[in-house]
């Protein structure tokens, strides 16, 4: 779990180019895992959160992506958030497996089989945690893939540990590059950092270490960061890049996404305010895989 290498001595892997979603009909604020969702409890507008969801389909559909839709479950009001159950990978020699999550909170344990079912279905190696190895992991959540290359970011502290990491590397050869989280509402990688191409990561500083920072700007050439009030309160760093040119993202977020024109790219603004009120936005409610 070194830091120590360039980035261009990674063996290259292509971009997933399949999206998963996970359709709302069941999603809601039901109880508080984060602190987003403190006093949202019953205030989600479903039919609101159904036309939210329906423009990110369409936008992944208009960009040319192929879209698989697994359907939500009643009582798993989280379960939109796809990201979060499973950690699809592709290695060097190309061989597909995914790693399933163990997940922080008991209400949402039982999320992770269907995507089980799911990865088993489309011919992917599915593996869990050893069950020797305590603590817990919330797939894409908190473990981004450099984009083009075989590289794994890991965030850890609010819901995956740092273990799970020293695990991967050792037992299945993932080259890792640990994160340490240190602001609660920054609770997954995936609110912080948002790897857009090879060279360019979008991110906060302010909710990493001196050392994580360090690694960052070590393995993209550049970075962008994003201010405060737009990465807190808009979940500006949620977002996604299928392409390395359009940048999903939570609308409204208008210094962030000048910054992101500036260094050519397009940000494709989308309304996710009823998913923010758990604690998510555009990153965490699909899942990529190959
Ligand atoms: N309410 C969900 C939770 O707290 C939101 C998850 C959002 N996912 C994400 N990757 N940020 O678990």
């Amino acid at each position: 779990m070194s830091a120590d290498f360039s980035i261009d001595a990674l063996p290259p892997i292509p971009r997933p180019g399949r999206v998963l979603l996970t359709s709302p009909d069941h999603f809601r604020v039901e109880y508080v895992i984060n602190p987003h969702m403190a006093g949202n409890v019953g205030d989600v507008d479903p039919s609101i959160a159904r036309r939210q969801w329906d423009a990110l389909k369409d936008t992944y559909e208009r960009l040319g992506m192929e879209v698989n839709v697994l359907a939500g479950i009643p009582d798993l009001p989280d379960m939109v958030f796809c990201a979060n159950q499973s950690l699809p990978y592709q290695t060097p020699g190309g061989e597909l497996g995914v790693v399933l999550s163990r997940m922080h909170a008991a209400q949402r344990k039982p999320e992770v089989e269907h995507y089980e079912r799911f990865f088993g279905s489309v011919g992917y190696e599915v593996q869990g945690l050893d069950p020797d190895l305590p603590g817990d992991f919330e797939g894409m959540g908190d473990a981004i893939w450099h984009p083009g290359r075989y590289l794994l970011w890991g965030g850890y502290g609010y819901r995956t540990d740092r273990q799970v990491y020293e695990r991967f590397a050792e037992k299945l050869g993932f080259p890792v590059i640990a994160l340490e989280l240190t602001d609660p509402d920054f609770y997954h990688l995936d609110t912080c950092l948002c790897p857009i191409d090879e060279e360019t990561a979008l991110y906060y500083p302010g909710a990493f270490t001196d050392e994580g920072i360090a690694a960052i700007k070590a393995h993209f050439r550049r970075t962008i960061e994003a201010p405060e009030d737009d990465a807190r309160e808009r979940f500006a760093c949620n977002a996604h890049s299928p392409d390395g040119e359009h940048v999903l993202i939570q609308a409204g977020s208008a210094t962030t996404n000048d910054l992101l024109r500036a260094g050519g790219y397009e940000p494709v603004e989308l309304d996710t305010s009823e998913f923010l009120k758990s604690g998510g936005s555009v990153f965490c409610m699909k899942l990529m895989y190959w």
